[in-house]
């Protein structure tokens, strides 16, 4: 394997800098050209890339967002896309490709490796945690970290002024994001795609936390969560209790930037290093994850279709301390 090349895909992901330079400092160790490609699938169809050296990755370890770029690409999803894009990584002498990203990302390397015979490695990058194959994806705990003190500055307000608020984090359609952050910053109401709620059930729930004696409550709302929009659910709230002085605020992207955490880094650091290896001996198609503190892989086919089931001792954790 003489030329590998990297690229970052889909939603950005505190800790995508840290997969990059992983990559090109495992591909330096064993004497493999990195190649880096500039706005993911993009830069290959666009043929924007470019080989670096062990330099061209110093000091962007702490640095959030990815310096690749990224990008979401439509062209890439045809097959004409796809061809012109193995044409060039063909010509630039790319031998596998190391393509950082989520399971949209995912599906994209599994069909350049199918139609083209391109070798791929998947690295988990996502703040959503969705990806099956790994206990945790690439800037998943910064994100968790973002959200519990974004959520602690509004516990602080709410309680001040008697409010009631109703957070929503991101997560795509899980809930991984809402469970953590909620029970971390000690919300009294969690809502996820992956239970069913209701109106009513919240309203009671939020009745016996008046009854209870609280005058403030933190709600926290997954953006995947099927009871309506958080603003909707807000207005429903605040008809129920107009006692309550209820707002609703949207953390948003907020989740995907910052400096991501030590995990997150030495995560990154693992996962870069372990594509490279595989590629080297001849695996691809798989996607490389950690399970139970060990490097794992798992087909990229399977890791675009299964999904990680939500813990139910946290739902239990949650259930008992949110009250
Ligand atoms: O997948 C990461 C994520 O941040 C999701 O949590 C969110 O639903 C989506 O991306 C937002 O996408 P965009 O940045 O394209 O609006």
């Amino acid at each position: 394997m003489k030329k590998i090349g990297v690229l970052t895909s889909g939603g950005d992901a505190p800790g995508m800098n840290a997969a990059i330079r992983s990559v090109v400092r495992s591909c330096i160790y064993y004497g493999v050209q990195p190649v880096a490609i500039h706005e993911g699938y993009k830069g290959l169809i666009e043929n924007n890339m470019e080989e670096v050296n062990a330099r061209s990755v110093a000091n962007i370890i702490n640095q959030g967002g990815t310096f690749l770029k990224s990008a979401r690409c439509a062209e890439f999803r045809t097959p004409e896309g796809r061809t012109k894009a193995f044409e060039n990584a063909k010509a630039a002498g790319l031998d596998g490709l190391v393509v950082i990203g989520g399971d949209g990302s995912f599906t994209g390397a599994m069909l350049i490796e199918k139609e083209h015979g391109m070798p791929c490695i998947g690295v988990p990058g996502t703040i959503d945690n969705d990806i099956f194959g790994t206990d945790y994806t690439i800037g998943y705990d910064t994100a968790l970290n973002t959200a519990v003190e974004a959520i602690d500055k509004i516990r602080d307000t709410a309680t001040s002024h008697n409010r009631l608020f109703l957070i929503e984090v991101m997560g795509r359609d899980a809930g991984f994001i809402a469970l953590n952050s909620g029970i971390a910053a000690g919300a009294e109401e969690i809502l996820i795609p992956e239970e069913d709620h209701s109106v009513d059930k919240l309203m009671d729930s939020l009745q016996n936390s008046g009854r209870a004696g609280k005058t403030s409550s933190i709600v926290v709302v997954s953006e995947g969560e099927k009871i309506g929009g958080v603003v909707e659910l807000g207005r429903a709230v605040e008809e129920s209790f107009p006692e309550y002085e209820v707002k609703v605020t949207v953390l948003g992207h907020i989740q995907r930037g910052g400096k991501p955490t030590c995990v997150d880094r030495v995560l990154a650091s693992r996962l870069g290093v372990a594509a490279v290896e595989k590629l080297r001996e001849g695996i691809s198609g798989v996607m490389v994850g950690v399970r139970d503190q060990k490097v794992v892989t798992t087909p990229l086919e399977e890791a675009i279709s299964k999904h990680n089931a939500i813990d139910d001792d946290l739902l239990r954790v949650a259930d008992i301390v949110t009250v």
